[in-house]
């Protein structure tokens, strides 16, 4: 059942800011390809109802996930990157409120104390050492290993968010936000000296965490949620769901491993490239993952169930035909078992993409299958 028009999606859901409305759980730290939150509640009010199921195969920093839970729906997500799952995990199992967090921080900071010189910093890539006062990356890395060896992954999202920018309440020196570049050239050391000044991690995290507590609505703890780090090609979710809504990798143009490679070197990422080969696919490898997702979501939706696919506008050069159709031929023409319940194409506004003036995706198309 289509609970509303697609054709009724409200312009501002794609074009206005929701950093002011939205939960700023969904601030922890930011992802290149990141889907509007707002996108995300709608399509998931427009495709499910409270108690369904969602299935996100392709969950990156967790945005649909977790609009999934606020609207009450049980939430399967997955994402072979270890900075997106870290990013999942914190937004479907936050901590109970921002006591419970400032506990675990203080704890650390007393465990931190005790182990601050055991990083020996020559044993660090120069181009991780670049990016901060040595003083600085030496609490980085020993809050880094407490916080994974505790496994307290929200905190380490938060420490994920504040590691590089050119503000106080960062980490790194000048450098760019969602994309680590040193902006040496706008911000030289010698016009600019206390930029490169050490940088102090415990207040700046406090900061942050306070930050990430300032909206948050009513959570439904007893609500199931389960995150996972598979492959989406082999990734079945515990049981059928009603909805599979995901956005997958641009094929050919986002770089999720590039992109995020300073904070998946502190995961312990050191090969991006490698990293990149399976999660940012070359177009063969792209369509051979979505033939076998599409194929394996199939049997895992309940009857009446729906793929909901937001894709961008890049063209297969293999098919000829845009991505949005190339989807819609696999999972309709070549699969089976799938029908077209509607498509809606908008153009991305230019404060959205990626990056200005990117020769990227300038639409996306929101692509609706029904199980036949
Ligand atoms: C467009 S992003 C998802 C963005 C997400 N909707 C958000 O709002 O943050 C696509 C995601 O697919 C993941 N990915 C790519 N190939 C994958 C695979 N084979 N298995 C699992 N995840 C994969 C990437 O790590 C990336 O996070």
């Amino acid at each position: 059942m289509l609970l509303k028009s697609l054709a009724k999606i409200e312009p501002r859901e794609w074009t206005g800011s929701a950093a002011g409305v939205e939960t700023t759980l969904h601030q922890l730290s930011p992802y290149i390809g990141k889907i509007k939150s707002t996108i995300a509640a709608s399509l998931i009010s427009r495709f499910t109802r409270k108690g369904d199921s969602v299935c996100d195969p392709f969950s990156g920093s967790g945005t649909i996930a977790l609009e999934a839970w606020l609207a009450g729906r049980r939430v399967t997500a997955n994402d072979s990157s270890p900075y997106a799952n870290l990013l999942t995990r914190a937004k479907l199992f936050p901590y109970a409120s921002v006591k419970h967090a400032f506990a675990d921080i203080e704890d650390v900071a007393k465990l931190a104390d005790k182990t601050a010189d055991k990083f020996d910093l020559r044993r660090v890539p120069l181009w991780v050492r670049q990016f901060f006062h040595p003083e600085t990356l030496r609490e980085i890395l020993t809050w880094n290993s407490i916080l994974s060896s505790r496994d307290l992954y929200f905190l380490r999202s938060c420490l994920m968010g504040i590691l590089h920018h050119q503000r106080p309440g960062f980490l790194s020196f000048p450098s760019s936000h969602t994309v680590p570049y040193l902006r040496r050239k706008k911000f030289p050391r010698s016009r600019f000296p206390r930029l490169y000044e050490y940088r102090s991690l415990r207040d700046r995290l406090e900061r942050k965490v306070s930050r990430a507590f300032r909206r948050i609505p009513d959570l439904d703890t007893n609500l199931d949620r389960a995150c996972f780090r598979e492959d989406a090609a082999r990734f079945i979710p515990s049981g059928r769901v009603d909805a599979v809504i995901t956005s997958p990798p641009y094929m050919r143009q986002l770089n999720y491993g590039r992109d995020n490679r300073l904070r998946l070197w502190l995961l312990g990422v050191a090969d991006w490239k490698r990293l990149d080969e399976h999660i940012s696919p070359s177009e063969k490898n792209f369509l051979t993952l979505i033939r076998s997702c599409l194929a394996l979501w199939r049997p895992t939706l309940l009857p009446n169930g729906r793929c909901v696919l937001i894709l961008g506008d890049t063209w297969s050069r293999l098919y000829d035909l845009s991505l949005p159709d190339v989807v819609e031929t696999i999972a309709v023409a070549e699969l089976g078992g799938y029908t077209v319940e509607c498509r809606y194409c908008e153009e991305i506004p230019m404060l959205r993409r990626v990056r200005r003036g990117y020769c990227g995706s300038q639409s996306e198309t929101i692509l609706v299958l029904a199980v036949k």
